[in-house]
């Protein structure tokens, strides 16, 4: 059962705040009130935070501003190198994972690209990843980073003997991990990840997209760096397109030196946005779970389906480890489907046949999404890598949004009714 004490948010605590207080108040200005109110401009204080849409700033010598350059980490020079508005918006980012900054992107995979060059990886390196990370880092990590001469081992994070020896064997530079996998959610132990990256002295790096800071911080699992697509959940209503790595401060330099150089710059009003997203985060997710868990039951029962891949549901094999992972505040928003004996062909329909789910390659809105992995975000890789995977053509993604979980499911009942009865 989701537990939802709006006197309390939940028991994800910082700085004495909770979680639901400290999104709502995240990048806002909170510096201290003249008592006598009136600010040595005279005006007010903004209740909602600013935007700061300046390519650069001057300064009023020339020795100030060679100062900005020598010291870009201290001071607003020049937008590609950093802002106020996009600082504000990763810093935030990185307050709810609990790491000490946050170097904004201009996408999630950029921020991808950045975690992995901001750990030092070059020529002769190796990483171990998760078999089944997203569909463009598997691909990332195939091309352009073997092209750098960077090795990359996959192997399955669910089976945790294998991934320890693996770790044990290659003492890779970098582990990159997702802590809920894309698209077939399964939950990844960071405990005994983050234990193996610690005996090795490797880069921990988590793509937490999924879960969000909300459900599961991966800094508390030894983490060093936190990668979001803040496309998704963050920013939650589909109309901004960025990415934030959050990290510890010794892994901040190289992050931000990345981030100035390969020039994948946020767009200040999309950091704002991604800012005005966050204040409703939580309140998205608690309805969002809630819609997720309903409709995962639903989809399990329909003769046409032939299984639900969604951490909540009890005899789903991760129930558990995600129960001890996220406590009490849920199992996410995101699940998958296999239709029974399905084709192309028969997902095809499915998706053909939504009246209000939409058929869309991206997650975490507030409307919800379906998707077909085996067409969109993993057609990159071959089919016979698709499989060892586990993703079928039958299978597909959904990501469930904020309305109504009745009308979600009769959608889906109707477009499963399609189909002939596969019983
Ligand atoms: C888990 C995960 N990481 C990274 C990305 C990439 O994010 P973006 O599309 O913002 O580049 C995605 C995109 O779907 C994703 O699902």
């Amino acid at each position: 059962m989701l537990s939802f004490d709006p006197m309390n948010g939940n028991d994800q605590k910082s700085g004495g705040r909770a979680f639901a207080t400290r999104v709502v108040h995240l990048g806002r200005d909170t510096g201290p009130l003249n008592p006598t109110a009136t600010r040595p401009d005279g005006q007010g204080r903004p209740v909602a935070p600013g935007m700061q849409l300046a390519t650069s700033f001057s300064f009023g010598t020339a020795d100030a501003l060679d100062d900005a350059f020598e010291h870009p980490d201290e001071a607003y020079c020049y937008a590609r190198i950093s802002g106020p508005t996009t600082d504000q918006f990763a810093n935030a980012v990185a307050d709810l994972e609990g790491l000490d900054g946050g170097v904004p992107f201009g996408s999630g995979m950029a921020a991808v690209h950045a975690a992995l060059l901001g750990a030092g990886l070059g020529a002769g390196d190796t990483v171990v990843s998760s078999q089944d990370v997203y569909g463009a880092t598997h691909t990332l990590l195939g091309t352009v980073l073997a092209g750098q001469g960077v090795r990359t081992h996959l192997v399955d994070f669910q089976d945790v003997e294998a991934t320890q020896s693996l770790i044990a064997r290659v003492r890779p530079k970098a582990i990159f991990a997702e802590t809920v996998s894309n698209p077939l959610v399964r939950v990844a132990d960071l405990t005994a990840i983050g234990e193996a990256a610690r005996s090795v002295g490797s880069v921990f790096i988590v793509d937490n997209t999924f879960p969000t800071p909300y459900l599961c911080r991966p800094a508390e699992f030894g983490a060093h760096m936190v990668v979001h697509s803040a496309t998704k959940y963050i920013g939650g209503h589909g109309d901004m397109t960025a990415g934030v790595v959050a990290a510890r401060a010794d892994k901040l330099p190289a992050l931000r030196l990345v981030a100035r150089l390969t020039g994948a710059t946020l767009s200040p009003f999309d950091a704002w946005l991604g800012l005005r997203g966050l204040r409703t985060l939580e309140l998205r997710l608690v309805r969002q779970f809630a819609n997720a868990m309903a409709v995962a039951t639903a989809l399990a029962a329909h003769p046409n389906v032939a299984r639900v891949h969604y951490p909540g549901l009890p005899d789903h094999p991760h129930h558990a480890l995600a129960a001890s992972m996220f406590g009490d505040r849920g199992f996410g928003a995101m699940l998958a489907f296999e239709i029974r004996e399905g084709g192309m062909p028969d997902a095809r329909l499915v998706l053909d046949a939504l009246r209000l789910v939409l058929p869309a390659p991206t997650l975490g809105d507030v409307y919800s999404l379906a998707m077909h992995p085996a067409s969109a975000s993993h057609r990159g890789l071959t089919p016979e890598d698709r499989a060892r995977i586990g993703i079928g053509d039958g299978l597909i993604r959904l990501s469930i949004g904020i309305e109504s979980a009745n009308d979600l499911i009769d959608d889906l009942m109707q477009a499963l009714d399609q189909l002939p009865s596969r019983h």
